[in-house]
Formats: C-alpha cells, structure tokens, sequence
C-alpha cells in the first residue's frame, strides 16, 4: 500500500494541507504518508475558498505524493486518478455519482467531496503533490453559504464509522494511484471522461463572452474542459475560463 503508508492524525488543525506541507520541512516523509483531523480551524477549498466542516463529522485528508513519473503537463492525471478513487469509494452505496470537472465529486446534483491539489514542480518533474480531500460523511447541516452540500448520511440515511469510511477510501484511492504508477494513463482518463458531471447534456455555461448553451464532451490530455456550443464547435477551456451555470 503506497496511500497510507504512514497516518498521522489530529484532533484538530488549521489545514491538513498546510500542516503536512510545513512536515514536509523538517521531515523525510514516504510517499503516501497522510495527514488526517477530525477538524479544520482554516480549511482551505479551490479558488480562495474556505472548506468548512463540522468537527468529527467528515474526512479531512492529505495524502503525500511524489509522482515523479508525471511530466508537468500531465499533472491533470493526478486529478483523475484522485477523483476516481472517491467515486470507487461511493460506488458501495449510490450509483448517482459524477465528477464535476475539473475535480468535484457529486451525487446528482449536489458535492459530497472536493479535492485540493497542491503540487511543487521543478524543471520537468513534479516533485511532490499534497492533495487534500475533504469528503462529508455524517454531516447533516451545513452553513448557508454552501452551494449545494451533500453528505453519504444524508443520501443513506445512516450514520458512518469514519474510521471504517477512511480506510475504505485509501485502499480505493490507493488502487487508482498504482493504475497511474503503471502508466495506463488511457484507462484512467477513459474512466474518468466517462464519469464526468452533465456529459452529453445541454446546459448552460458563462465564459469571457456571456452566458451560452453547451454540451460537454470531453477534457483534453491537459486537462481541459471540452465544450460543443450550439454552432457545433468544441471549444477547449481551462478552470478559470468558464463557470457552470446552476
Ligand atoms: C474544494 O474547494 O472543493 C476543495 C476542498 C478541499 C478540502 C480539503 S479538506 C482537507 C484538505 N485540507 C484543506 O485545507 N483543504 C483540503
């Protein structure tokens, strides 16, 4: 088991990001190594946003990578083989899952998890990754500046032992980073397009030009959004280029 290969875990901390980013200083950590709490007084999410959780509710999560194997302009692997692991995970008990391009794991039409990457590069090679997962489990109430949370309790009806839920979650994960280890990248990528959240379904969508109808279709090799708009043309978009409309 690479994932998991070393636990440490705390009451509580600032970010599970942060702290095994400072580790990372001072210590010689194995690959895998992961940081776990039961709550976080600075959760970080994507773009600036807090990640807010109840304490002993949830996992919180970062895991230690060196995928030295992945050039640079790969590093969107990384996210897929992530993302997948966390649909593996949920697997057990909904088949409603998705992925919210570029790394938001959904049931229908609501976030169960979201995926923070960290990665240092150097040259050609990504010399580390710190990925933190912050995945709800028996949380039931959320704050009102949420979007659109959800939780494994709320969609079963029961409460989890987390402890039963995090090794669940690295063996899976952990199966999904050996897939990567192994270079089937067109395996990992095939999973993920096909998993991914309104596939093939209009909706609507906001880039630099406004508000227009689309249909995704794809994500490119580098991790791009590919989107068929109405003239039928696809049209390649990285994060910060395009928003979902609810
Ligand atoms: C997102 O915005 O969707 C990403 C959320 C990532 C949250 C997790 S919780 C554990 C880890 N530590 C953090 O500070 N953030 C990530």
């Amino acid at each position: 088991m690479i994932i998991g290969s070393k636990v440490f875990f705390f009451e509580n901390l600032t970010s599970t990001n942060t702290y095994l980013s400072d580790m990372m200083l001072n210590n010689d950590l194995p690959e895998g190594t992961i940081v776990r709490t039961n709550y976080q007084t600075a959760g970080r999410g994507q773009k600036g946003n807090k990640w807010d959780s109840q304490d002993g509710m949830n996992l919180l999560i970062s895991i230690l990578l060196y995928p030295t194997m992945i050039n640079p302009v790969d590093q969107f692997l990384i996210s897929m083989a992530l993302s997948l692991g966390i649909c593996d995970f949920l697997k057990t008990y909904t088949h409603d899952y998705s992925i919210k391009w570029p790394n938001d794991i959904y049931i229908s039409n609501d976030k169960i998890a979201g995926i923070l990457i960290e990665n240092s590069i150097m040259g050609d090679k990504i010399t580390s990754t710190i990925a933190g997962i912050g995945l709800n489990i028996n949380q039931r109430t959320f704050q009102s500046s949420v979007p659109n949370p959800v939780s494994l309790n709320m969609i079963t009806g029961r409460d989890f032992d987390l402890l039963v839920c995090f090794n669940k979650l690295i063996s899976e994960l952990d199966k999904r980073y050996k897939q990567l280890l192994s270079e089937n990248y067109s395996q990992t990528k095939e999973d993920y397009i096909s998993k991914l959240y309104l596939k093939d379904k209009w909706h609507s969508y906001r880039d630099k030009n406004g508000v227009f109808r689309g249909c995704i279709r794809s994500v490119s090799d580098h991790g791009n959004l590919q989107i068929e708009n109405s003239k039928g043309r696809i049209v390649d978009y990285g994060f910060k280029d395009i928003s979902f409309m609810s």
